[in-house]
């Protein structure tokens, strides 16, 4: 299949690239490179030795989607293209709205004007709330406490009737839980912007001494340790994940959790991330972070019975392959 990846050159776009390469699929970027490189597209190219047709585009620029859409028969679309700093969509709420929600409408547009009727979409776990675990796809999603939240159950809304009106319009609802890791090569990984928000990214950089210590947020939840429990992913998993949904895919609205079906507390993947890497990683238990759950982990059931997909990758794994690709990144800094 001819497949555009909009973001496809951000963090989990990247390397769902290279799956989708590495099963035969020609691949087209759109990205406008507000929160990646050029630089992850070479490196996907490099591992794959495949080609990679890139635009450097704005997904909320209906002309220049409409441009790619009419050079290349497109069979399928991966909307990946987001801002998605929960904290940053607080206090830039029309930013995340406009990007997120107007790159939606466009996109989807563009797709019924051009017959594409395979439409993929980036959600995340966020869109339950706080809610009994493990996170069933059945549950309703609740109001999410921030505009990032809001973009994606709005998403999800917008695709769902887009697909009630168009019979023949096919969707995937991905809703992902916590990505982590990188690709085994070292060449493609997170690399977030300033200080990194998430936890991975951030014990990578305690680990490589750019930050002096992690702060646990919080160690009086109602969990195993009193830290937050989530359901942390390999993103080589959760990549594999968009390929069988797009093999799979039928008319119709289709919603699917991604994630392990297991939960890790944050002190848990602090020890998985030192005993995999023989490293230590200090650090300091802190008040809770506003808007923090207590736990949050997949029902995987319906992934498995319906794309016979599930992860494969455990923690150990995850906390290697992240701590590779972060290394490899100081080591290049440093030459
Ligand atoms: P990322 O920031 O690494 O990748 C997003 C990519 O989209 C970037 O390359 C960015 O430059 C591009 N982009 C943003 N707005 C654009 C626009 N208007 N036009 C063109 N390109 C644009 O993020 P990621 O972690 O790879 O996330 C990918 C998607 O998955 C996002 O939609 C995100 O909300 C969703 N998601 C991420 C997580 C997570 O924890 N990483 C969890 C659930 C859902
Ligand atoms: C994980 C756990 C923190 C940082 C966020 C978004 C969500 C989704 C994924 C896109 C929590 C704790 C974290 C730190 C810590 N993104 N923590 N110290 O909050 O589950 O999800 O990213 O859709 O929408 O909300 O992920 O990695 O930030 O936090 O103790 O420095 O680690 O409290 O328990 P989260 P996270």
């Amino acid at each position: 299949m001819n497949v555009l990846v909009t973001g496809g050159a951000g963090y989990i776009g990247i390397h769902t690239c290279v799956a989708l390469l590495e099963k035969g699929h020609t691949v087209i970027v759109a990205d406008n490179f507000c929160n990646s490189t050029v630089d992850s597209v070479n490196k996907a190219m490099e591992i794959t030795s495949k080609e990679i047709v890139f635009y450097h585009i704005d997904v909320t620029d209906e002309q220049a989607l409409e441009s790619i859409f009419s050079q290349h028969k497109i069979d399928g679309v991966i909307h990946f293209a987001g801002l998605k700093a929960v904290g940053e969509s607080i206090m830039l709420p029309l930013t995340y709205y406009f990007n997120n929600i107007v790159s939606t409408m466009l996109l989807a547009k563009v797709c019924l004007k051009h017959q594409v009727n395979r439409f993929i979409f980036s959600s995340s776990a966020t869109v339950y709330g706080e809610q009994k675990v493990p996170f069933i796809e059945t549950l309703e999603p609740l109001p999410t406490t921030n505009p990032y939240g809001e973009t994606k159950a709005m998403s999800e809304r917008i695709l769902t009737d887009i697909a009630k009106a168009n019979p023949t319009f096919s969707v995937s609802l991905l809703r992902y839980f916590n990505p982590i890791g990188a690709h085994p090569s070292g060449l493609i990984g997170e690399a977030p912007n300033g200080i990194p928000n998430n936890l991975m990214p951030y014990i990578t950089q305690v680990a490589s001494g750019k930050r002096e210590k992690l702060s646990v947020f919080g160690n009086d939840f109602f969990t195993v340790d009193g830290t937050g429990v989530r359901d942390y992913i390999h993103v080589m998993d959760l990549a594999e994940g968009h390929v069988a949904a797009l093999d799979n895919l039928t008319a119709g609205v289709h919603i699917y959790n991604l994630g392990t079906g297991q939960g890790t507390s944050v002190l848990q993947l602090i020890q998985a991330f030192e005993e995999a890497n023989r490293l230590e990683i200090p650090y300091e238990i802190v008040n809770r972070r506003p808007g923090d759950i207590s736990s949050s982990y997949a029902n995987v059931s319906k992934a498995k019975r319906e794309l016979s997909w599930t992860a494969k990758h455990d923690i150990t794994a995850m906390c290697r392959d992240a701590w590779r690709f972060e290394n490899n990144r100081e080591q290049i800094k440093i030459r």
